[in-house]
């Protein structure tokens, strides 16, 4: 694990961008597995920038998303589907058949959760996987529990989860309490894999992801056992880290 700390939330979107951009152009049929939640939100508009300026671009690109809500509609302001679209997906080059999102709303999930586990295993598998975190150490929807979700499941989300969720909603009753997510062991399979966090909030969740035991109830500590995965912060989120475990830019 390579863990860049930088000054703030501003430079580590600087440093994601980047990063993400190198796959793309090393590799511009790249499969990417995406995020949402406010982590990311300024590394996609770096990339956008990146875009405009002709840096890079993602007609080659095939995406998939992490997670959705079950059942918010997906025009719903705040379906992931809505989220993806505003902040990324219309303001670049990726064609609407390469974009990937689970459909909270399908009819069959136990068909549908086999058929998008598929669908990723038949691009090729991802290339990069962006992650952010939840307070609990989750990734995607992949919540505390007494073993990693292996593939791509409905889950029940967390109180802790749907508390920090509701700043979004008009009402803690509107924020849905289930969700379809990539499981920890799809995510795992990711070729690499970039992790963003920013803020005291997340501090906890940093350091038991980096030093504690790889136990569920974390779950993202099972990335201490994958071979690819950089992990760009703000010093907020490093603050309980050993200096000497990560590189200051
Ligand atoms: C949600 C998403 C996660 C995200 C997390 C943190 O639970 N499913 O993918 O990492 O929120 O969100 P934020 O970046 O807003 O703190």
């Amino acid at each position: 694990m390579v863990i860049y700390v930088c000054d703030d939330y501003g430079k580590m979107s600087e440093v994601a961008a980047n990063q993400f951009a190198a796959h793309l152009i090393l590799k511009p049929n790249s499969v990417v597995g995406l995020a949402t939640g406010s982590t990311p939100e300024g590394m996609y508009s770096e990339l956008i920038k990146k875009y405009k300026k002709g840096e890079i671009s993602f007609e080659n690109a095939v995406s998939f998303n992490l997670d959705e809500y079950v059942d918010l509609p997906k025009e719903n302001e705040n379906s992931y589907y809505t989220f993806m679209h505003e902040k990324l997906f219309n303001h670049i080059d990726i064609k609407a058949e390469n974009i990937n999102i689970p459909d909270g709303n399908a009819k069959d999930f136990e068909k549908y959760v086999e058929e998008y586990e598929a669908k990723i295993e038949s691009a090729g598998g991802i290339d990069l996987q962006i992650l952010g975190i939840g307070q609990n150490a989750h990734i995607g929807f992949n919540e505390p529990d007494k073993v990693f979700l292996k593939k791509t499941s409905v889950v029940d989300l967390t109180q802790s989860t749907i508390d920090a969720n509701s700043r979004f909603f008009d009402s803690i009753d509107e924020v849905p309490k289930k969700a379809i997510s990539m499981g920890t062991g799809s995510i795992f399979k990711a070729k690499n894999i970039l992790l963003l966090a920013s803020g005291k909030s997340k501090a906890e969740a940093i350091n038991n992801m980096i030093n504690g035991e790889i136990d569920p109830q974390v779950p993202a500590s099972i990335l201490q056992l994958h071979s690819n995965v950089v992990v760009v912060i703000d010093k907020e989120a490093a603050e309980l880290l050993d200096e000497s475990t990560y590189i200051r830019i």
